[in-house]
């Protein structure tokens, strides 16, 4: 076995700015309600010719040039989305396309908002296992495309984005444990409908808007508490450690409440923990990576720090990795 460690970051966002205010133009919502219910003040929207692709390649370049590294130098592209740009091919060969890499390894992964913590630990252990020397894995999301931007429960909080990390072997480890979970047993809780072998997409369906993001906010928000505290803890104990030897905390940014509510039952004071949900909403996937990047580029991060990745999503699914930063 050898170790695995993150060489290089970066992330990616669109121009495009939508603040609560502009919200207000078309929904019956208020900067104030989205403050205090999210913690949400902006995120960022794609134009209509930008896809998911388009954001995971920025997002790769960055990380590639943080790591001071070429596509050629990879082994394995993996891109952790919920929106592809097709159903099939897979978003990563695309990409992978763009960067100049050929004849690699390129595939998805898809569950949701826990995408990158599951990216994570499957691209470490194919470097640990040996398998591949260098993977770049990616978080992306289009997700203001897939929201009914007619429906308040959902359009206010989802932004679009990518973050990026070059994992390669090392021969001090980073990966220190993770904790994966899922309970499928209501996926109507957080889904799109149509569009899948289920429920193929018809005028019927596309009436009724069933093939836009639904969920049950309030539901969705009793689980998050609990599993990412579930799943911290967990994962803390696999890796022989406690809540106490936490440096840095990267959650999911799916509200500032849930994370506020973790943060509280874990102990772990607002300093140590990384936010910047008002910036950018709930970029699913692409949350982690994108404020992992931010809080490198911040130097929030230092060798040796404990850092746990915490995230949940439609699944329902969950999953928290602890990571030691290693030169
Ligand atoms: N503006 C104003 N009022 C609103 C808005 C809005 N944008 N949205 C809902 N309301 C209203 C509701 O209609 C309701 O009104 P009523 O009391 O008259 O019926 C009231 O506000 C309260 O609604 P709740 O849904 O109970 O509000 P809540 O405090 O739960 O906040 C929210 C809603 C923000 C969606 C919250 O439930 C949440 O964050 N849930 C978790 C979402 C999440 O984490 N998703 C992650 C996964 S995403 C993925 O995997 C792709």
């Amino acid at each position: 076995m050898t170790g695995v460690k993150i060489a290089g970051v970066g992330h990616y966002a669109p121009e495009r700015i939508v603040d609560n205010h502009d919200l207000e133009q078309w929904l019956d919502t208020s900067d104030e309600w989205i403050t205090t219910r999210t913690g949400m003040k902006r995120r960022h929207w794609t134009s209509e010719n930008e896809a998911t692709s388009d954001l995971a390649l920025a997002a790769a370049r960055n990380a590639l040039a943080n790591a001071r590294l070429n596509a050629d130098d990879i082994d394995a592209f993996i891109v952790c989305t919920v929106y592809p740009d097709y159903l099939f091919p897979a978003t990563a060969c695309i990409v992978a396309a763009k960067l100049g890499a050929r004849d690699k390894a390129a595939f998805d992964i898809e569950i949701a908002c826990s995408g990158f913590i599951y990216g994570l630990t499957v691209a470490s252990s194919l470097i640990r296992a040996g398998v591949y020397n260098r993977i770049v894995l990616i978080g992306a999301e289009t997700l203001s495309k897939l929201v009914n931007r007619d429906d308040r429960g959902t359009a206010i909080l989802f932004g679009d984005g990518a973050g990026a990390v070059v994992l390669e072997s090392n021969e001090r480890d980073s990966f220190l444990a993770s904790e994966l979970g899922s309970d499928g047993s209501r996926p109507e809780l957080l889904r799109v409908e149509t569009g899948g072998s289920r429920c193929p997409t018809t005028h019927a369906t596309l009436d009724r808007k069933a093939d836009r993001i639904h969920m049950e906010g309030r539901e969705v928000f009793k689980f998050a508490v609990t599993k990412m505290i579930a799943a911290t803890d967990r994962a803390l104990a696999k890796a022989a450690l406690t809540k106490a030897d936490v440096d840095v905390l990267i959650p999911h940014q799916a509200n500032k409440r849930i994370i506020d509510a973790a943060m509280k039952y874990l102990e772990i004071p607002p300093e140590r923990c990384v936010v910047n949900i008002q910036e950018y909403g709930n970029t699913s996937a692409a949350s982690i990576p994108i404020a992992l990047s931010e809080a490198v580029r911040d130097g929030k991060i230092k060798t040796d720090d404990v850092i746990v990745f915490v995230g949940f999503g439609g699944g329902l699914s969950w999953g928290a990795v602890v990571w030691k930063w290693v030169a």
